[in-house]
């Protein structure tokens, strides 16, 4: 039995004071959850966010970390100092990394093999535009930012993958229930290929991109989806709750 993931990405988004306050909520809502939930708030927040949930059941993430040791990197963050801060897990190769800092799939290989030997446990990300869905090549793409991206070191226990249609990030659109779990089948298959059935059986794949409290339940009750990372409907107390409550 594989375990619901619900993650809220926070991106770019939330001082410390409303971070602290959505956790704290959360927290206060929910005594028993069904599913790991797990937040990724911006790296100014992580510490302070971390020092909120004391002995909580709420985790956290970072949204990135560099491939390589701690050094002369102005303005980077490495998966130790993430770490240190309090992070269990780190999410790679986001679209929005893939297309604002022109991150190739070989990058976040080596930034998941730098994360797994650090300790952490990776999310990484892959998903198709509006114009390879178009194009029929859905499959394709993923398959190569799955192949391309996955380090040999991933487990059904390090590793989590996220399958985020570019155009469903933060659009309000989502591909239909069979798209989704189809290309969620077809990246399990996929994953077998390289990690192995029982592994690739065990791997968690979360869906993402608008998912929200009216289609949360549906997308969560798919055969091969176990989690949602979220990003816009993480952001407020009522919108990720309900869509935690929907698992
Ligand atoms: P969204 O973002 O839920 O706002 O579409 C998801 C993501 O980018 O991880």
């Amino acid at each position: 039995m594989r375990q619901i993931l619900i993650a809220g990405n926070w991106k770019m988004n939330l001082t410390i004071s409303e971070g602290k306050n959505l956790v704290k909520e959360i927290e206060k809502e929910i005594k028993n959850p069904k599913c790991e939930i797990l937040v990724c708030p911006t790296f100014t927040s992580i510490f302070a966010i971390k020092s909120e949930l004391k002995n909580s059941k709420i985790k956290i993430g970072g949204q990135d970390c560099r491939e390589v040791d701690n050094g002369a990197h102005t303005g980077d963050i490495s998966a130790e100092l993430l770490k240190d801060a309090g992070a269990e897990y780190v999410i790679l190769g986001h679209s929005e990394r893939r297309t604002n800092h022109l991150e190739p799939s070989i990058l976040i290989k080596n930034k998941a093999e730098k994360a797994l030997r650090t300790g952490l446990k990776t999310i990484i990300c892959i998903g198709e535009t509006k114009d390879e869905r178009l194009a029929g090549i859905t499959e394709e793409v993923c398959a190569a930012q799955l192949k391309g991206s996955v380090p040999k070191e991933a487990s059904a226990d390090n590793t989590v993958i996220a399958y985020e249609p570019v155009w469903a990030i933060g659009t309000g659109l989502t591909p239909t229930l069979e798209e989704i779990e189809s290309v969620h089948k077809f990246i399990r298959k996929t994953a077998a290929e390289f990690m192995g059935k029982d592994a690739a059986d065990k791997i968690r794949i979360l869906y993402g991109g608008s998912m929200n409290p009216a289609n949360a339940k549906d997308i969560l009750a798919l055969e091969n989806i176990d989690g949602g990372l979220i990003g816009g409907a993480s952001l407020k107390i009522e919108s990720f709750l309900s869509i935690i409550n929907a698992v």
